[in-house]
């Protein structure tokens, strides 16, 4: 009996044309990042899973519910990345990175994964592009990789998107905060979900992101981290804001974000799109300036983003006529004897770069209705008459215009 497989629930196929946006989106990054001077960087997809018990926290939910996580043959506890940050932090401590001039910036691009329950822009293996960099604690570099992410969406084809923005505090302020919560929340702690019981032990920032109605209507009156902010931090938030304004990119406040992930100090920022629906972030990040020491390397401030590759071509390819991306030209090819021909100009024109198909098979009639609803811009039909003329017909498909050509003439066409 023959097998069928399908893929596995929430790990998609990406087909085309869906893959050409993708690649457009990732040229776009490249050449947004390098102009910012990030280079690319590749880290493995396996990790050892402690790698991200400790960085993203064991109290968040990626690392408390969602991990693909193994003992391998060898006996060690191994994940799948459900992120990028901590394997590029790795990388930094193990190569001894901080050696080099500082900032070093590192973008990547590649498939995460995460246990959750799938949905439109949630998948269980799902695609991130993101950028970190490595050893500048200055507001100008959180500006500087804000603004940078703006440009990368913009040059991707994504409009109507929003930032939003707050700051977390740092080791000095943070620990006077989370008591703070805890004196709020102590009282409440039976109507709070099982999750966020175990967040109050050990990390209540945690039940401020917890998207349960019950804890959303009991943090209604939470203090608020902005409010418990020490001086630096006040100021380095103050001078970011400041930056913004400067370059005209809009912002909105948000004073209860506080992320899904443990390893963020001060700034944390979101990008979320309205075209999305319930999952509506398109991308996120902040700073992360106690990591590098935590994975035993220097202290070394840093911060980065991550994009969703699924929710930025799903933007794109609804506010874009969607549809495969058709051949430049269409070769209609009749007969036998017109083959040779046929392949020749085919690749004439392939080498000059253009898109191009040859019909091989069916009769002229079925070829160009086969151009036709590939999308072709133009078709160029080569038969036995054709053949013998030594000249070729074509047709542009989209505004009718037509004529014959010489065989040896017909490239310049598409020039
Ligand atoms: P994150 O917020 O967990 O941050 O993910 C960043 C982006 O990845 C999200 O805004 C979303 O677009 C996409 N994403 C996350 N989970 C899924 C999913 N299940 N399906 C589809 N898309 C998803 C991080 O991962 C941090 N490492 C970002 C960062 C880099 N912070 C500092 N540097």
């Amino acid at each position: 009996m023959k097998a069928r497989f399908t893929a596995l629930k929430g790990a998609p196929d990406v087909l085309p044309p869906e893959t050409h946006l993708w690649s457009k989106i990732e040229n776009a990054a490249c050449e947004v990042f390098c102009a910012y001077g990030y280079d690319e960087i590749k880290t493995p997809i396996l990790e050892p899973a402690e790698l991200f018990l400790r960085s993203i926290g064991s109290s968040s939910d990626i690392v408390a519910k969602e991990m693909y996580s193994f003992t391998d043959k060898a006996d060690r506890s191994i994940s799948l990345r459900p992120e990028g940050t901590a394997g590029v932090v790795r990388a930094y401590v193990e190569h001894n990175l901080s050696l080099r001039p500082a900032p070093q910036k590192f973008f990547y691009r590649g498939p995460m994964f995460r246990y959750e329950r799938p949905q439109k822009g949630r998948q269980r293996q799902f695609y991130q592009i993101g950028a970190e960099c490595f050893g500048t604690a200055h507001p100008g570099m959180d500006a500087e990789l804000i603004v940078m992410l703006m440009a990368f969406l913009e040059k991707a084809g994504l409009r109507g998107f929003s930032l939003e923005l707050n700051s977390i505090g740092c080791r000095q302020c943070r620990p006077a905060f989370k008591q703070r919560l805890k004196e709020f929340f102590g009282p409440h702690l039976d109507v709070l979900c099982p999750d966020c019981q175990r967040r109050y032990e050990q990390n209540p920032l945690r039940i401020l992101d917890c998207k349960v109605e019950r804890c959303s209507a009991v943090r209604a009156g939470a203090p608020l981290i902005s409010e418990s902010l020490c001086e630096d931090c006040r100021m380095h938030f103050g001078t970011l804001l400041g930056l913004l304004d400067a370059m005209e990119t809009p912002y909105t406040l948000n004073p209860q974000m506080v992320r899904g992930l443990d390893y963020y100090t001060r700034t944390v920022f979101e990008v979320t799109s309205g075209q999305l629906g319930a999952q509506n972030a398109v991308a996120a990040g902040g700073r992360y300036d106690l990591l590098v020491s935590e994975f035993g390397g220097p202290e070394t401030p840093a911060l980065g983003f991550a994009a969703g590759m699924e929710r930025l071509s799903d933007i794109i390819l609804s506010a874009t006529a969607s549809g495969q991306a058709g051949p430049e030209v269409f070769i209609a090819s009749v007969g036998g004897e017109a083959a040779a021909a046929a392949l020749k100009t085919a690749s004439a024109l392939r080498a000059g770069g253009k898109r191009v198909e040859v019909g091989w098979e069916g009769s002229l009639k079925s070829q160009l209705r086969r151009a036709d609803k590939m999308g072709a811009g133009h078709v160029v039909i080569i038969g036995g008459d054709e053949l013998k003329s030594g000249s070729f017909k074509w047709k542009n498909l989209k505004n009718g215009e037509s004529g014959e050509t010489a065989a040896g003439e017909i490239f310049k066409l598409f020039i």
